[in-house]
């Protein structure tokens, strides 16, 4: 697949971006979001959420909760992988979401990205300057390449 890039200008961008690819997302999706602090993961989930018939403000990193999850048309589960350990993950029982029925995002994925499922939609955001983000969507897995190769025309 060819990724997806999009340059966003303004919190409000990336937000729409969110939520326009939420509308390609299908239960049992995984979201891997990669990029650093402050690149705008937390709003393009913001993004999903309103994309998915989420209200967007109850949307916030899970920073001392482990995960959030909302209720949506699909439920999306939210993590954030900053401060957690492999075995909270566990503890957790992360599977159970990570290949359950509802979508999955995942902040800070390059944190512990051996447990990521083996599939999943690749976002990587950049710093471009001042408010600008640069927003690479990919696919990761055969499973995907069908619904990879369609995106661009999607978003
Ligand atoms: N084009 C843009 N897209 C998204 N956010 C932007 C943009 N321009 C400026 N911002 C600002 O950048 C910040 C992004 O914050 P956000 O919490 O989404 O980042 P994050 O990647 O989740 O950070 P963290 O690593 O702390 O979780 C917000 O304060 C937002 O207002
Ligand atoms: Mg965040």
């Amino acid at each position: 697949m060819r990724p997806v890039h999009r340059l966003t200008h303004a919190y409000d961008e990336t937000l729409a971006l969110g939520a326009a690819f939420a509308g390609v997302l299908k239960r049992g999706d995984a979201v891997c979001l990669f990029g650093d602090l402050g690149t705008g993961k937390t709003v393009f989930v913001k993004g999903m959420a309103k994309g998915l018939g989420i209200r967007s403000e109850k949307v916030h990193s899970p920073t001392f909760t482990l995960m959030n999850i909302y209720e949506g048309r699909i439920p999306l589960y939210h993590f954030d992988l900053y401060r957690i350990r492999a075995e909270d993950l566990f503890g957790l029982g992360y599977e159970e979401f990570f290949y359950g029925n509802g979508i999955t995002a995942v902040e800070w994925s390059e944190r512990l990205e051996a447990l990521l499922p083996r599939d999943h939609w690749h976002v990587l955001l950049k710093h471009a300057g001042d408010d600008a983000r640069s927003i690479t969507i990919s696919v990761r897995g055969e499973s995907l390449r069908a619904r990879g190769l369609a995106l661009a025309e999607k978003l």
